[in-house]
């Protein structure tokens, strides 16, 4: 029978990296690094916190745009980290940076409008457009040399009557990319100007290794500006099974994202966000410590991939990804399988992130240097 389903939700792709996951799924001894998260579970403090709260009875419905002691902890972790004062009404606590996709495409996409995209870009975040029956605009960073970079112009070019989004990652997923803060600025005086949303994805804005935090547009941008911070407690807490995080967005805005997340989850739980507390309260000694473990393993996968014959590394300034090219392998979907196969190492191919992607492999360097190390024996005989 042929259900009843819209166009828009039929005409969706299943995600290339949960195609590879699935194919290496169970393989015994398969070192997955294809996914997007680390492996160390989330801190046993943050844990007890949300634990503490459960037995305590926080059970029930609450603020939509969450706990007044959430938004209290992340108006002072925006001050301490960029200096910038956030007002607690623009401050609201979503269902992981997923939910926060949605939510800005539900304000701002409709039917034929259309989102341009820094790519490449996580699938998952051109789907949203997508739902909402949106076209996405893809406009992909160069890669000269080792590094990538964004031509501003070639964004702007992109945009017409009918976008109603810009989007960028900084720093990026795949690419570990970062915005500089004037390019930020740049497209922040843009959307101003042609009243368009600049969605700011920040979810990895402390996994930095040149800096203590990445440039984040709240630095430049007015309270009024049409920009939403999309950031999440997955990365950075080690989180990424809570289904926690929040969006920072211009005053004015908040009754219309009430309604919305009223709409949408009826709120979060104020359980797990009493453990967000913890995490950004006393979480400062974990995350340097898994910037510090994920430095070393960026280091050494550069280090190892780059002395492998056929392989071209792209520099990793931030994020826990690094992207590589093959020379002689096009087809990065079919590579990704025969590497879970035959390898029995799972990386993402560069073809599920859109324009600018396919030719690349990315992997996730969150995990040990043991297993990494193990991986890059794997890999080897293949790349060279
Ligand atoms: C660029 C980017 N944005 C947003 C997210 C959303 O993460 P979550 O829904 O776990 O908060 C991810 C996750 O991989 C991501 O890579």
């Amino acid at each position: 029978m042929n259900l009843p389903i819209r166009q828009d939700i039929l005409e969706l792709e299943d995600s290339k990296i949960v195609d590879v996951w699935r194919r290496g799924f169970g393989k015994p001894g398969l070192i997955m690094l294809g996914v997007g998260e680390g492996d160390l579970p989330t801190p046993k403090f943050i844990a007890d916190a949300a634990h503490e709260a459960l037995l305590e009875g926080e059970t029930f419905y609450t603020y939509k745009r969450g706990i007044p002691a959430l938004r209290d902890a992340l108006a002072g972790y925006h001050k301490r980290h960029w200096g910038v004062d956030v007002a607690d009404e623009r401050i609201a606590v979503t269902s992981a940076g997923m939910n926060a996709m949605m939510l800005a495409m539900e304000i701002a996409v409709g039917d034929g409008d259309n989102m341009v995209a820094v790519s490449p870009v996580w699938p998952n975040i051109f789907a949203t457009a997508e739902i909402m029956g949106g076209e996405v605009r893809m406009v992909p960073l160069q890669n000269e040399a080792d590094h990538w970079r964004l031509d501003l112009d070639r964004l702007f070019a992109a945009c017409d009557g009918r976008t109603r989004v810009i989007y960028a990652a900084s720093p990026g997923n795949p690419t570990g990319w970062v915005m500089p803060l004037e390019q930020i600025q740049a497209v922040v005086e843009f959307c101003r100007k042609r009243n368009i949303w600049f969605i700011a994805d920040e979810v990895y804005n402390r996994l930095i290794y040149d800096r203590r935090v990445a440039p984040s547009a709240l630095e430049v941008a007015r309270p009024d500006d049409p920009v939403l911070v999309v950031n999440s407690f997955s990365k950075t807490w080690a989180m990424t099974g809570w289904r926690v995080g929040w969006m920072v967005m211009p005053l004015g805005l908040s009754h219309v994202i009430e309604r919305l997340l009223e709409y949408n989850t009826s709120g979060g739980q104020p359980f797990l966000q009493r453990a967000c507390v913890a995490a950004i309260e006393k979480g400062e000694d974990f995350v340097a410590e898994q910037v510090a473990r994920c430095r070393a393993a960026r280091d050494l996968v550069t280090q190892r991939l780059g002395g492998m014959r056929r392989v071209r590394v792209l520099r990793c300034e931030a994020s826990f990804y690094i992207m590589f090219q093959v020379e002689g392998e096009g087809d990065s979907h079919a590579l990704a399988l025969k590497l879970v196969d035959q390898a029995r190492v799972g990386l993402a191919p560069g073809s599920a992130f859109g324009t600018g992607g396919e030719g690349f492999l990315r992997l996730c360097f969150a995990a040990s240097t043991a297993r990494l190390g193990e991986a890059m024996d794997r890999l080897e005989p293949f790349f060279s």
